[in-house]
């Protein structure tokens, strides 16, 4: 195998690579999360030594001792962010410093260690360049990139890991609800929250996602597609849809302005979230963060004074909200269709991760 060396990272790529029409035939309907590239980076950390040079290597399986301490007091955090081809033929990734500062905070929140922002975006630029044949051309397609942190000391006491494995890996995505863009039917989470005061909500770890899946199967045995949370005190304010933020679109004094529930330390705070804030203004948009009550959403539509709602994130980018159901009665929000307000902020955010819109805020890093 050949080594060539980076600042952090040590490159030592497959011998045997895949061919074109075995990538082409995985590639095509990639889905999310089902396909994966060929390449992968490692870091390890210890309390001793700090973080190591890490390593691109072939994508396969990793060894664990079945005492790590992951496996059993779920300290794991992870990101996602992804990596767009551009008209000129290159890469480029959307916010990338933006993720590695939310991973830090989700490692503090988990008595984990900090990664160096540079290492953390060190490694996605080196596996983008390795693997650059895995990113999508299509406009809405790109290469997810998931970087996560484990601990991984094989001792059964609960205490801080000494010793952590960062890892980082990349799918070809497309869509990821299988429906494409079409709005989703929400089911209001009465029996479960999410996330309380003083707990994980803010952080990106796996604890969060492993405690929704029940009341996200619950969301499915109502006859809808996503969960939508409340706040975990009062049960009336609306926190988030499954794993994503979300946003209301009113009618104010003639403009429409975006509305998404305030940062309590509950909610993640999403990169979307935050960059469909910044982008609102020259879209003529008003915006705010604040909170909104379940009666709000409701009373607000009946009234005419709200027209949209719509959940963002990474992975899905803007998904429409078409009904909302729970205990106490149904609601259609728009006729059950995408709004206008949704369907420009997705089209110009995808046009500026694509190269077709001017990027005028920075958010875009040239990989290759
Ligand atoms: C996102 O919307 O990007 C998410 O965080 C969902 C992801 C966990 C698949």
């Amino acid at each position: 195998m050949a080594l060539s060396v980076l600042s952090h990272i040590d490159v030592r790529p497959a011998d045997h690579r895949v061919s074109e029409v075995e990538r082409q035939a995985r590639m095509t309907n990639p889905g999310f999360g089902k396909v994966f590239s060929e390449h992968m980076v490692t870091v390890r950390y210890s309390e001793e030594g700090g973080w190591e040079r890490g390593l691109l290597q072939p994508y396969g399986p990793l060894m664990l001792d079945p005492a790590s301490s992951v496996l059993h007091y779920g300290q794991a955090i992870f990101e996602g962010f992804k990596a767009y081809s551009q008209p000129d033929g290159g890469v480029k990734t959307f916010r990338p410093l933006a993720n590695a500062q939310r991973f830090n905070r989700s490692a503090e929140r988990l008595a984990m260690p900090q990664l160096p922002e540079e290492i953390f975006v060190e490694a996605a630029d080196a596996l983008i360049r390795e693997d650059k044949a895995w990113v999508p051309k299509a406009i809405g397609e790109s290469l997810y990139l998931r970087p996560l942190m484990i601990a991984t000391d094989a001792a059964l006491g609960v205490k801080p890991s000494h010793e952590y494995l960062f890892v980082l890996f990349a799918s070809p995505a497309g869509a990821y609800f299988a429906g494409g863009v079409k709005p989703v039917t929400v089911w209001i989470s009465e029996d479960y929250v999410r996330a309380a005061p003083g707990g994980t909500g803010f952080a990106k770890c796996a604890g969060n996602y492993a405690a929704s899946l029940v009341a996200q199967r619950q969301a499915k045995s109502e006859g809808c597609d996503q969960v939508v949370w409340l706040d975990a005190v009062h049960r009336t304010n609306v926190e988030e849809m499954g794993g994503m933020n979300i946003f209301f679109v009113y009618q104010e004094a003639g403009r429409s302005v975006v509305v998404t529930p305030e940062l309590t330390g509950t909610l993640l705070p999403g990169v979307t979230r935050r960059s469909i804030l910044e982008l609102a203004s020259e879209l003529g948009l008003g915006a705010e963060e604040r909170k909104i009550t379940v009666a709000e959403w409701n009373a607000a539509l009946r009234e005419g004074r709200m027209t949209e709602a719509f959940a963002c994130g990474t992975a899905a980018v803007i998904t429409p909200i078409g009904r909302v159901k729970s205990r106490h009665g149904d609601w259609i929000v728009n006729g059950g269709g995408t709004g206008p307000v949704a369907a420009k902020l997705r089209d110009t955010l995808l046009g500026i991760q694509h190269g077709l819109v001017p990027d005028t805020h920075g958010w875009m890093h040239e990989v290759c």
